[in-house]
């Protein structure tokens, strides 16, 4: 019998023709992620899982699938799934790095211009006929040319942000747990040493249960008055709550975030009352090019281990997997 796939979102219809070659694919038709009830009814029987940064694949829901060899991500995040509960079952979990690292790194750059100079709220008030005339002190913002930006997380996207600032003439600090390398003119600090030194910080890092709430009151009261916190990594990296009084005080002159918590946010949040914060509805990576090619990626992951192999990008490649 064939191998069988769900597949949780329409994705690049190339991508799934690819995979039909090897499997039997349901795609879930609707533009709503399954609800999890969904998901782990087709978990039962699969032998792939595509999934989407919306799937919560939890250690039950990986229990309860028997046939279960591979999880595949579309996206380079894994927050959304127990990886070490797929280990432990012999499922291979894939996921899609590299592709989306200079889409993201777009999107938070156009965050942080959009911040600094108050795009979003120019736009607002055009379309509202507010605009009178030019005037010497409408809708003053900060330079982005020659201000310094810190970047937390030096992974392939906190370097192309990286690339970006020092574009743009800007002073690049960077904080990493890690030892990736350094890049000419970027300068490694402890991070509240750049949280004090930077006019914008940019978050980088993978949602982790070190990294949550990695940006709460304190770190926020040691930015420098005025700056602008930009996050196009996941929204849990960051107290909520926290980054709403230190806008609401002044204390932060603006933030532009990819990701909230929850995800949509509330349409009562009060983030959305204030006018000097942009949202985006976590659109890092949605460029057509990345989302053919994390389509590709992902599906590619899927058809490696159905012939018996890891994916080739393998979130724990330290897996035994599980005989088909
Ligand atoms: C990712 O890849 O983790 C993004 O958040 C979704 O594109």
């Amino acid at each position: 019998m064939r191998p069988r796939v769900f597949v949780t979102r329409a994705i690049a219809s190339d991508a799934v023709a690819m995979l039909r070659r090897h499997a039997e694919i349901e795609v879930w038709p609707r533009a709503t992620p399954p609800p999890y009830a969904q998901i782990l009814r087709r978990a039962r029987a699969v032998e792939a899982l595509l999934t989407m940064v919306t799937d919560r694949i939890d250690a039950a829901l990986i229990a309860a699938a028997p046939k279960l060899r591979v999880i595949s991500n579309l996206a380079v995040g894994l927050d959304n799934i127990d990886v070490a509960a797929a280990s432990a079952a012999g499922i291979a979990v894939g996921h899609t790095p590299g592709v989306l690292t200079e889409a993201t790194a777009d999107l938070a750059f156009a965050l942080l211009m959009a911040t600094a100079r108050r795009i979003a709220e120019g736009d607002r008030e055009v379309r509202a006929g507010k605009w009178q005339t030019w005037g010497p002190s409408v809708l003053l913002g900060q330079d982005v040319w020659g201000a310094t930006l810190g970047i937390i997380g030096w992974g392939q996207i906190g370097r192309a942000m990286a690339r970006r600032g020092l574009g743009f003439n800007m002073r690049v600090l960077y904080a990493s747990r890690s030892s990736h390398d350094s890049i000419a003119g970027a300068k490694r600090l402890p991070m509240a040493r750049l949280l004090r030194e930077s006019d914008f910080v940019s978050l980088h890092v993978p949602l982790t249960p070190q990294t949550r709430g990695l940006i709460g009151t304190k770190e926020l009261a040691t930015m420098k008055r005025g700056a602008i916190l930009i996050n196009t990594a996941r929204g849990g990296v960051v107290d909520q709550r926290a980054l709403y009084r230190a806008l609401k005080s002044g204390h932060l002159a603006g933030a532009g975030l990819d990701v909230t918590t929850p995800e949509p946010i509330a349409s009562n949040d009060p983030h959305l009352k204030l006018p000097n914060v942009v949202i985006t509805p976590h659109i890092g990576s949605a460029s057509y090019t990345s989302r053919n090619r994390m389509a590709e990626i992902a599906t590619d992951n899927i058809i490696e281990v159905l012939r018996g192999r890891l994916p080739r990008f393998c979130a724990n490649p330290e897996v035994t997997l599980r005989s088909g």
